[in-house]
């Protein structure tokens, strides 16, 4: 009976609101499939290019990173700076707090239990 159908967009955090820079390459939930990019669950704590069933470019694979706080927020502001040869394309994501967000709406996203 309400009228909320407007309201989704309201009702984001912060850090979904920038995971729509994201959107059209990644996925991320319980749910989540690699598409263009590999699956975004579960991605702090892990080890680059390790997501089983995603082809990664050997860039990716060799680049010995563990994605934190601190490589991930290097990566965003520069990922061809900090994995040279990446398949992965970002341009001018340079905003300290919106990275913040971002990387908190990532957590908020571990990897399932595993069985
Ligand atoms: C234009 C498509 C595209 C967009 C937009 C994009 N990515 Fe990616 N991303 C990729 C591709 C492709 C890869 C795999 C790169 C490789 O293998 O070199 C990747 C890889 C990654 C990885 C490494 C994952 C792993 O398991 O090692 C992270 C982290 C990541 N992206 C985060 C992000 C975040 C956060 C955003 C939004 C701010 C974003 N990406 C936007 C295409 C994209």
């Amino acid at each position: 009976m309400s009228q909320s159908a407007a309201a989704s967009a309201a009702t984001q955090t912060p850090g979904e609101r920038q995971f729509q820079r994201c959107i059209n390459c990644h996925q991320i939930g319980p749910s989540a499939r690699h598409g263009f990019g590999p699956s975004l669950t579960g991605v702090l704590g892990r080890q680059a290019g390790s997501a089983s069933g995603y082809n990664f470019s050997a860039a990716m694979k060799n680049s010995r990173i563990v994605w934190d706080e601190k490589t991930l927020t290097a990566f965003l502001k520069n990922p061809d700076g900090v994995v040279p040869g990446t398949r992965m394309r970002l341009w001018g994501y340079n905003d300290e707090q919106q990275i913040r967000d971002l990387i908190a709406y990532l957590k908020s996203n571990p990897a399932p239990a595993s069985r």
